[in-house]
């Protein structure tokens, strides 16, 4: 079973607050988005390896630690996984990035794709799925899916900023393999498949389309 991993810095629980406030903008709510997913990459590649290294300084030569050659792809699932690519590659700024098109039918809420580019090497990357809302899960777990379809059968972790019973449930279920960063888990989904209390529809809300 994969575990669950809530990332609850304050820092974090103090952004997420602002982000869930429908007062706020389109402006900061990206913002937002950006700090919280740095501060989640933070913790999320906290199992990193390391390897040793002799480091000269200008008193001795030092034995100390760098990441070992981790070769990782940030896979957002679009649009609203977008908004946190930014901060994640600021903190893991040599990984390559693949886009999932997935959006999710309002009548049935099967996620339908509708683009893919990948690294070329993507079978050989430990990655990281990025996308603010894991509601039914449904959307996750189809690009999870074809991610492995693709050949990915390295390390890959689900990273979303909101995430509710169903949408953990139904990636425990689909992919058991698979790790899951949350900053919080909200109580439920709605009839219309929203995370209750939630923050409303991410993809709008990063690219003000509504
Ligand atoms: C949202 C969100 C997830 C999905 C979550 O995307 O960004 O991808 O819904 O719902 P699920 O867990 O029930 O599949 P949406 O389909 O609204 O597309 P968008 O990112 O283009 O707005
Ligand atoms: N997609 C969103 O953007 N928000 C939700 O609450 C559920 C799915």
């Amino acid at each position: 079973m994969s575990k669950v991993v809530v990332i609850d810095h304050p820092l974090i629980q103090h952004k997420l607050s602002l982000i869930r406030d429908e007062n706020t903008g389109t402006k900061d709510f990206r913002q937002l988005l950006d700090e919280i997913a740095m501060l989640m990459a933070y913790e999320v590649t906290r199992d990193f390896p390391l390897k040793d290294v002799k480091v000269t300084t200008p008193i001795e030569t030092a034995d100390c630690k760098m990441v070992a050659n981790k070769q990782v792809a940030i896979v957002p699932i679009l649009r609203a996984g977008l908004g946190m690519v930014d901060g994640f590659t600021r903190i893991i700024p040599n990984a390559k990035i693949g886009h999932i098109g997935l959006y999710r039918d309002p009548e049935t809420l099967e996620p339908v794709e509708y683009y893919c580019k990948l690294p070329v090497d993507v079978q050989e990357r430990d990655l990281l799925v990025v996308d603010p809302m894991l509601a039914t899960g449904g959307s996750a777990s189809a690009a999870i899916t074809f991610l492995k379809k693709r050949g990915c059968n390295k390390t890959i972790k689900l990273v979303n900023l909101v995430g509710c019973p169903e949408g953990i449930e139904r990636i425990q279920k689909d992919h058991p393999d698979v790790d899951i960063y949350v900053a919080a888990v909200d109580r439920c989904l709605n009839d219309h498949g929203y995370i209750v209390p939630g923050l409303g529809d991410a993809g709008d809300r990063i690219f003000g389309t509504k």
